[in-house]
């Protein structure tokens, strides 16, 4: 029988091995979603608990979120719901020892999960200035005590202030990156501000390109690149006069000349940017006018010198322009849109990249037949 120091030895042990054992994957880790799985993972093990969850709080939407599992999606409830949503609000930990007879339980997660929540155990996850930006909650102590102790409630903190730091620059780093993905978002309807088609053609042009990057099998980020820069293709025809840029019908030689210097333009205006995806956009606004065959503009580049993403973007550009409607044509019908890629591979296209969209037409066509139908309403003037 072991006594009561023996143990506290054992158990301290426990504890430091589980941090020791966690602590390498958890910096190595730098998704949020994968953060909050494995820090849950390690609050369960640390108290013994069936299950944890380490809820944030999202102050613009009022609600606590989180991941319970990989691949499985994110869970939401009301910020100030049950047990979590308490502990949210006062900064204190809980210790619950049977949930349905507290007030502040909220049984809606059970009903819909058909599972019995008995012990409860939550504590704050603190950021650095005091605020409370999660909370750890630890469900149905395991062992023959079914209920968490003092100790419990210590490891839990402990858990807490251990994963904190983590979580916090996790959270500052999605903030900058969904910032930079609004102003690039931004940037790409600069450009379609002006002009009068309306509806969201570079949103279609930077998932046609995506799905294009995809299918040629490019290396994720390569495709999440190209995804994100496609949106700034024509960011130069922002500097196109308005007489030019919406002209109905069609452009004089003069006219064509100065639209043709939006790729130069889109290139100068992002070419000098300290961010590298920026620089990989400002090539890809140079490159989208660029032919196959050297035929295009502005630098009469060929073949494959012509930057890949550029070429990639060439044909989700020219696929939105035939299918939609535009200030100087109405949308072509699917068929003859087809024809003209085929037609044109080779000569305009990159054969490769036109073979991609063939194999997969249905799929990025889709979008297009919704548009072209006029009882939606969406057909323009
Ligand atoms: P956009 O409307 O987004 O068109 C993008 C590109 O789609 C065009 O670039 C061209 O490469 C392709 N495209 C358009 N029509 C055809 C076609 O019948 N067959 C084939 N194979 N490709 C086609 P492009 O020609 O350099 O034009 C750049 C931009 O200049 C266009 O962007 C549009 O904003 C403007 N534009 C071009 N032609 C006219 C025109 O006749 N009138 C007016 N108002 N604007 C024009
Ligand atoms: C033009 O020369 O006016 C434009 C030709 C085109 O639509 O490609
Ligand atoms: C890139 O490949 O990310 C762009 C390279 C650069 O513009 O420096
Ligand atoms: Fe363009
Ligand atoms: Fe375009």
């Amino acid at each position: 029988m072991m006594d009561v120091d023996e143990k506290q030895t054992v158990e301290s042990k426990r504890i430091l091995e589980l941090l020791f054992s966690y602590m390498p994957k958890i910096a190595a880790e730098r998704k949020m979603d994968n953060l909050l799985v494995l820090m849950a993972d390690l609050g369960r093990a640390m108290v013994s608990a069936d299950r944890c969850s380490l809820w944030l709080v999202d102050e613009e939407n009022g609600e606590l979120w989180t991941k319970v599992a990989h691949g499985v999606s994110e869970l939401r409830i009301p910020q100030n719901a049950g047990f979590a949503g308490c502990t949210v609000i006062t900064g204190e930990p809980l210790l619950i020892k049977d949930a349905y007879l507290d007030p502040r339980f909220d049984r809606r997660s059970d009903e819909k999960t058909h599972y019995h929540t008995k012990s409860v155990l939550t504590v704050p996850l603190m950021d650095s200035i005091g605020n409370v930006m999660g909370v750890f909650q630890a469900i149905n102590k395991q062992g023959e005590v079914q209920e968490f102790t003092e100790q419990d409630l210590e490891h839990l903190r402990l858990t807490a202030v251990y994963s904190a730091k983590t979580v916090e620059s996790a959270m500052l780093t999605a903030e900058l990156e969904a910032t930079q993905r609004e102003i690039i978002h931004t940037l790409g309807e600069a450009s379609e501000y002006r002009s009068q088609e309306t509806g969201d053609h570079i949103q279609r042009v930077a998932e046609t390109s995506r799905k294009l990057a995809e299918y040629l099998k490019l290396p994720p980020e390569e495709v999440e690149k190209i995804h994100l820069a496609a949106p700034m293709h024509d960011l130069g025809k922002i500097a196109i006069p308005d007489a030019v840029l919406n002209k109905p019908g069609k452009l004089t030689e003069e006219e064509y000349a100065i639209m043709k210097t939006h790729a130069e333009l889109g290139f100068k205006m992002l070419c000098n940017s300290k961010r590298k995806l920026l620089r990989f956009a400002a090539n890809v606004s140079r490159a989208h006018h660029e032919r196959w065959d050297g035929k295009g503009y502005p630098l009469g580049l060929k073949g494959e010198s012509i930057p890949l993403a550029g070429r990639i973007c060439a044909v989700a550009d020219v696929l939105d322009a035939l299918a939609s409607y535009r200030c100087y044509k109405a949308p072509w019908p699917e068929e003859k849109v087809k024809e003209e890629f085929i037609k044109m591979s080779g000569s305009q296209f990159q054969p490769e990249i036109v073979d991609a969209l063939i194999e997969h037409w249905d799929e990025v066509f889709a979008c297009y037949r919704v548009q072209a139908n006029p009882e939606d309403g969406d057909i323009r003037r």
